[in-house]
């Protein structure tokens, strides 16, 4: 027990000092208003549950009646027992997560357990406030409140962005919060899979209405999450990173012309092994019978899945950070149940091995479903890109995340067997490692989803918005351009550094989809210098505009309207190798004319 909580510790405070500085930035949220549900316990009041509340936004009782306009409730009254929500701040707290602290002023008396279960009616537990103010509470003076929040899931439903973090009553079922709420059933539980709503305690997430008395939509912007991780050593990373590719392109260039008919990809493969037996992985974790983990073995590795230790948040659950048998992994604890097919595909998952494809090291299905994958160090590409905490990617390392990510999608559609289409492509799903090289993460698991979860309408859509192309939004057509156009979303975004779905203004009808700006702007005869305008004003003046130009050019034909004139993944690894190597000058970009990128626009 000693080294892992040193470990930890370790961990704890490395992460902290890497992230702090850029805590607001690098967690990134699409919503800054939560309601808590506070319930109304026997000699409680208005200004009491005021005064415990307190935030930026609410300064007093009144704003509470305001958005309690269906009780009864007014300045000086409100009925005991019985459930009324308090606006507050959606932040980060300093694990990424989205949440808020309150400052509570201890009385003599106090104990953590009636904090968190009388004075913040369960909002809070006796963990967190452990966790933020230390083992043992403080004689005097304030402690911190923490209180989570949720913005809504986008697979899930676009039409509600603001949401009520509920704890849990052993008076509470599903069906009576979807009666009492006016809200379906199955909705409620698709926002909070896997729990049971009799449960008696613990939190709930529940769409809720604003002060006009209207549920607000979500705004167009990506989910929540984030993950630590110090930049470092970045020149000796890139240079590092360059030289590998710089021989990587050069062998492939020669294989390839020996044996043109053999897949390029092959070429780069670290390793694709079909066999379970003895096989053991890059990071030490033999395949061989241990892909299946006990519960209890994750449960120590991420000390009982703390919030010290989650690293995210995404469409399908929670990712841990772990030390797992003296490697890192993460681990995604997933909100659905195990099913057998789902097993099976599981088992096929981690056979397959690709250098740009974050590994799944094995799974556990006691009490829920997890999958442990290795840890990438660096953060996504979404993170890079966008968190002001960062520096800005260098072009070349831009165009080398690009062919990276292309290969990793090449393979899955390829070489692998059975052949998998992602659908989940987008900056949040590449993640990168610390010589800046990019690893396509979760594939596979939009089948999984679909296999697995019985809760979802027939015809459901996996996949984000911003990044779907239209026969896929309007008819559910899945087919392996599905996931071209939104690697040329992708594309679009290493250029622009800008969303996939770009707010103009507040309004969400405003907003414009990446892939409308860059065809208006690559449609013109010369569009050279309204897209300087639109590469990242991170890069200054540090990139070839020509270099920029194909890469939207690539990007252009990836999200063009009909999936057949898109082209194929082999393809665009090729055109991305050429404008590699010529955004690099070296003379292996002499042997590779344009002529692929030429031939691939012309829709060959
Ligand atoms: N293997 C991993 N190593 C390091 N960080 C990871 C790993 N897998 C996921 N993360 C981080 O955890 C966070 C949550 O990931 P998750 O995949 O759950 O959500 P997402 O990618 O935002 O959305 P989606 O559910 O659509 O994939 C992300 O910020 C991601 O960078
Ligand atoms: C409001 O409730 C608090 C906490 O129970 C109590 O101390 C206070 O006296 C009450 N105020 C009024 C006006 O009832
Ligand atoms: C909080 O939870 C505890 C234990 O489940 C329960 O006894 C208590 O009544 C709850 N408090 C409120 C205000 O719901
Ligand atoms: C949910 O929890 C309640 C109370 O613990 C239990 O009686 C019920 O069987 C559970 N339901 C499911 C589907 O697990
Ligand atoms: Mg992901």
């Amino acid at each position: 027990m000693e080294p892992r909580y040193g470990f930890l510790a370790f961990f704890f405070v490395f992460f902290i000092a890497s992230v702090f500085p850029s805590a607001e930035s690098s967690c990134s949220k699409s919503c800054d208003l939560a309601l808590a549900s506070y319930y109304v316990w026997p000699g409680s009041n208005l200004s009491y549950i005021a005064q415990q509340m307190r935030s930026p936004i609410l300064t007093d009782e009144t704003v509470i009646v305001s958005y309690n306009k269906d009780q009864t409730i007014s300045r000086d009254y409100v009925q005991s027992t019985t459930r009324i929500n308090i606006p507050f701040p959606c932040d980060c707290l300093q694990d990424g997560s989205p949440g808020h602290l309150f400052q509570y002023t201890i009385n003599q008396g106090d104990t953590y357990k009636t904090v968190a279960e009388t004075y913040y009616a369960n909002l809070t537990t006796v963990e967190l406030l452990r966790k933020f103010n230390g083992d043992t509470i403080p004689a005097s003076g304030t402690l911190n409140v923490a209180v989570s929040c949720y913005c809504g899931n986008s697979q899930v439903s676009k039409l509600y962005g603001l949401f009520i973090t509920w704890p849990l009553r052993p008076e509470d079922t599903l069906q009576s919060i979807a009666s009492n709420e006016k809200l379906d059933a199955g909705l409620l539980q698709k926002y909070n899979r896997g729990v049971n709503f009799s449960q008696g305690s613990g939190l709930v997430y529940i769409p809720g209405k604003d002060q006009n008395g209207i549920y607000p939509p979500m705004e167009s912007s990506s989910r929540a999450g984030l993950s630590g991780g110090a930049i470092a050593g970045i020149s000796i990373g890139v240079v590092a990173a360059l030289l590998l590719l710089a021989v990587s392109i050069y062998f492939g260039y020669f294989r390839k012309k020996m044996d043109d008919t053999k897949p390029i990809s092959q070429d780069f493969q670290e390793f694709s092994v079909q066999e379970e037996k003895g096989y053991v992985g890059p990071t030490g974790i033999s395949v061989d019978k241990s892909v299946e983990f006990s519960y209890e073995e994750l449960a120590a590795a991420t000390n009982n899945f703390s919030m010290a230790n989650k690293i995210g948040q995404g469409g399908f659950g929670a990712v841990f950070y772990a030390e797992l048998r003296g490697e890192k992994a993460a681990i995604k604890k997933m909100d659905m149940q195990a099913t057998r097919e789902f097993l099976a595909e599981l088992k096929v998952l981690t056979n397959v091995h690709h250098l740009n494809l974050v590994r799944l090291i094995g799974y556990c299905t006691e009490n829920s479903l997890f999958l442990v994958y290795e840890f990438i160090d660096n953060g996504n590409l979404s993170q890079h890109l966008r968190d002001t905490g960062r520096d800005p990617l260098p072009w070349p390392t831009r165009v080398q995340i690009a062919l990276d990510s292309a290969r990793g999608l090449e393979y899955i559609h390829e070489h692998t067997v059975p052949v998998y289409i992602h659908r989940d492509i987008k900056s949040a799903n590449i993640l990168i490692d610390n010589s800046f090289h990019g690893k396509v993460a979760d594939f596979g698991l939009t089948k999984l989803a679909e296999v697995g979860n019985s809760s979802l309408p027939t015809g459901h859509l996996v996949g984000t918005f911003g990044y779907m192309p239209p026969e896929y939004a309007q008819y559910g057509d899945v087919s392996p351009k599905v996931d071209v156009y939104a690697f040329g979303v992708v594309l679009f975004e290493l250029i622009s550094a800008k969303e996939a779905i770009v707010k103009t203004t507040q309004s969400d009808a405003d907003s414009k989809g990446l892939v409308t700006m860059f065809h208006g702007v690559l449609d013109q005869p010369d569009p050279t210098e309204d897209l300087c305008k639109l590469v990242d004003p991170r890069l200054g003046d540090d990139y070839a505009i020509d270099s920029v130009l194909k890469m939207a050019q690539l990007a252009k034909a990836c999200t063009q309207e009909n999936p057949q004139l898109r082209p194929t993944m082999r393809s665009i690894v090729v055109a991305l190798m050429t404008l590699y190597s010529s955004t690099n000058d070296w003379d292996v970009g002499a042997f590779y004319n344009n002529q692929n990128l030429i031939n691939l626009m012309s829709g060959r």
